[in-house]
């Protein structure tokens, strides 16, 4: 079978090289053209464990290639796959621009019957909206069909994710588009994926239920820390505990700065919007997103407790990204802690094993880059573990402690323990223990 992915970002890329190694032919298109050119030299723009291998070893097999050339694509495909960008627009809602324009196309290059696959995350109705615009600007009567399979794919995980999903999603109007793509993705019958076959709304919908939830655990998780601190409590005892119950389960049940990256935040305000644009007050997401905005400032008054006054102080910040395994600095909190830092008159140190190259371009020389946690760490008057990188869970603290004007650590990912720390000497806090 023949498909084509239109757009080779994180999803598109990891999608169309994984449907190479399941045995289909994949075409990835973009109109970037020094990108495709790149990835036709198997050069990932992303930094994804197991991409680059996939992508080399399906190109030399045959079943993966790379073009600008979206029209001819289209024509030699079955199926077509949308993976642009969804960006969020200001009031939370999403901007469709470049899926339309995906769609026009689509009708526009029509050769036969095809299975038009909506892969972004986009709100509840686009399937009926894609129909509309072929339908409309197809100039012959070909048959087709429009259908959803959302993507549940991690940064940093995505390619294991891809490869044993907890689920797949397909949601389409017609027995031949559920057939079509069932056959797409026979390697996981293999392995028992579970499978749920449903219409196009509600696979959309699945999607955004799906994350936002996990957003709601986070901040869940995140108020109950919070509420630790008053207490007395121990979050991670908490979290322990209620993971225990299979109701709830152990996952993203960690405390931290709050959630960031390209989707979760996108899509709890996706969410909130679709609810909005059909009358319905979503009040639990407007919660959700609330918290998650103000545990960044909580994080930054947190920091401001341990060095007195900001002004004048520099901070040693580790971690840039908006968690480990990906360069990847979207909505990081990390970042958007050292703006906070930055309008109060601190001096940022930071260090990044992957996301610095991404972070010199919205941060610019605003901060000091440094080459290991060590020279970052060399004369602040705190540091700060804003991602929990491996490389940071083992630092010399001995060490640290020397190169820190005073030894304050403010640990907001939870790597350390309080009390080992203290023990060493240090003024140490972190989120939701004592
Ligand atoms: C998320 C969803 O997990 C994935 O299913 C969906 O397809 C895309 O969005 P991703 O954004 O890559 O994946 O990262 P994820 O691992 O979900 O983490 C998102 C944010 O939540 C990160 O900032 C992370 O640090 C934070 N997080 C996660 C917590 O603060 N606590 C947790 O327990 C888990």
């Amino acid at each position: 079978m023949n498909i084509a992915i239109i757009g080779t970002g994180y999803v598109g890329l990891v999608t169309g090289a994984c449907f190479a190694d399941f045995g289909v032919n994949v075409i990835c298109v973009d109109k970037d053209d020094s990108k495709i050119e790149k990835l036709k030299r198997a050069e990932i723009p992303i930094y994804e464990p197991g991409l680059k291998e996939l992508v080399e070893k399906n190109m030399r097999e045959g079943r993966l290639s790379f073009t600008t050339d979206i029209e001819d694509a289209i024509r030699r495909s079955l199926v077509i796959m949308i993976a642009v960008g969804t960006p969020p627009r200001g009031d939370g809602s999403t901007d469709l621009r470049y899926v339309e324009e995906v769609a026009r196309t689509i009708a526009k290059n029509l050769n036969g019957y095809k299975v038009i696959v909506t892969k972004s995350t986009v709100p509840v109705g686009t399937g009926s909206l894609i129909e509309k615009i072929i339908r409309e600007e197809c100039p012959h009567d070909h048959r087709f069909d429009v259908a959803s399979n959302p993507e549940f794919l991690r940064e940093g995980s995505a390619v294991e994710d891809f490869m044993r999903p907890d689920r797949v999603v397909i949601g389409a109007r017609s027995e031949e588009a559920k057939a079509i793509l069932k056959d797409l993705y026979a390697p996981l019958y293999l392995i028992e994926t579970p499978f749920v076959i449903t219409d196009i709304e509600t696979a959309e919908l699945i999607k955004y239920a799906s994350n936002a939830f996990l957003a709601l655990k986070i901040s869940f998780i995140n108020e109950i820390a919070n509420l630790c601190e008053k207490v007395g409590a121990d979050v991670h005892v908490v979290a322990k505990a209620m993971g225990l119950d299979r109701r709830i389960g152990p996952k993203f049940l960690h405390p931290g700065p709050g959630f960031g990256g390209s989707c979760l935040p996108k899509d709890t305000m996706g969410l909130r919007d679709i609810a909005k644009r059909k009358g319905y007050n979503f009040r639990l997401m407007d919660a959700v997103v609330k918290i998650n905005h103000e545990q960044r400032l909580r994080m930054k008054e947190k920091i401001k407790q341990m060095v007195g006054t900001l002004k004048g102080k520099t901070i040693a910040v580790l971690g840039l990204t908006f968690k480990p395994n990906t360069d990847d600095i979207r909505e990081s909190p990390a970042i958007d802690i050292i703006r906070l830092l930055l309008e109060e008159g601190a001096s940022i140190k930071c260090y990044d094993p992957a996301g610095m190259p991404n972070a010199r371009a919205i941060l610019g020389d605003s901060v000091e880059y440094c080459k290991d946690s060590y020279h970052t760490a060399e004369g602040a008057d705190c540091l700060v573990i804003a991602t929990e990188w491996n490389q940071f869970r083992n630092l010399d603290m001995e060490h640290i402690k020397e190169l820190l004007k005073e030894p304050i650590v403010v640990d907001l990912r939870n790597v350390y323990d309080p009390q080992k720390m203290k023990r060493a000497g240090f003024k140490y806090t972190s989120v939701g223990r004592c």
